[in-house]
């Protein structure tokens, strides 16, 4: 692992991640998870706050990077619900399938590089009931914006820990087995090419 990804890259996404138009975001889903939850990409535990201690029951918080993990400074003693950290890769779930009532994303599958792979191993380990809630950035559909979103993801990429601009979220959730239940869009304030947002709610079709 390179000094970059070691030491710049955590401090980063740290950094960029507890902005508060960013905090706005992720109260619009984390909130809604019930009962045993899965949250991919967990970054340095920003969502753990903002879960309802009254409908989880235990969070586990997945997360490749130790470093990024790392810079979690919630105490998690103080939370309501148990918390377990473990360090992988959401293409590759160490679950039994129907495990979690709840999976969350925020910010992270922009990140994931085999998003496919991702989204269908979530898909076995959610419950037929569970549900996948997101809050997440991608293309947009706006001519002028996605036009710059496929020139600069090339070099974006590159220098952001392999964040994607043009994802197309809606899109990759139903090819991977999803109904989308609800969702809403908004540009957050900012550089539009990254910060058109889509959030809500998808559920597991199991005859996928
Ligand atoms: C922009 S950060 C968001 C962090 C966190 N979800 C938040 O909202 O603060 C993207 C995260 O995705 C994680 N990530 C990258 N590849 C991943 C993968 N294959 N599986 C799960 N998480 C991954 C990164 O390590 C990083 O923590």
């Amino acid at each position: 692992m390179g000094w970059y990804n070691k030491y710049l890259l955590p401090y980063l996404v740290d950094s960029i991640c507890r902005h508060q138009i960013v905090t706005d975001q992720r109260l619009k889903v984390v909130p809604h998870a019930t009962g045993k939850v899965l949250e991919i990409g967990a970054g340095s535990g920003l969502n753990l706050p903002l879960y309802n201690p009254k409908e989880v029951t235990a969070v586990i918080e997945l997360e490749p990077s130790f470093e990024i993990w790392n810079k979690c400074t919630v105490d998690l003693d103080q939370l309501a619900f148990p918390v377990q950290y473990i360090q992988c890769s959401a293409e590759q779930l160490p679950f039994e399938q129907d495990t979690f009532d709840s999976v969350v994303s925020t910010f992270t599958l922009c990140s994931i590089p085999d998003l496919n792979r991702a989204l269908r191993e979530i898909n076995r380990v959610l419950k037929p009931t569970g549900s996948f809630f997101f809050s997440e950035h991608g293309l947009s559909p706006h001519p002028p914006v996605f036009q710059w979103q496929q020139r600069l993801n090339p070099i974006w990429k590159t220098f952001s820990g392999g964040c994607q601009l043009n994802r197309n979220i809606p899109e990759v959730l139903i090819e991977n087995g999803f109904r989308i239940e609800q969702m809403e869009t908004l540009y957050l304030p900012g550089w539009k090419p990254a910060t058109y947002n889509f959030w809500g709610k998808a559920t597991p079709l199991k005859e996928f």
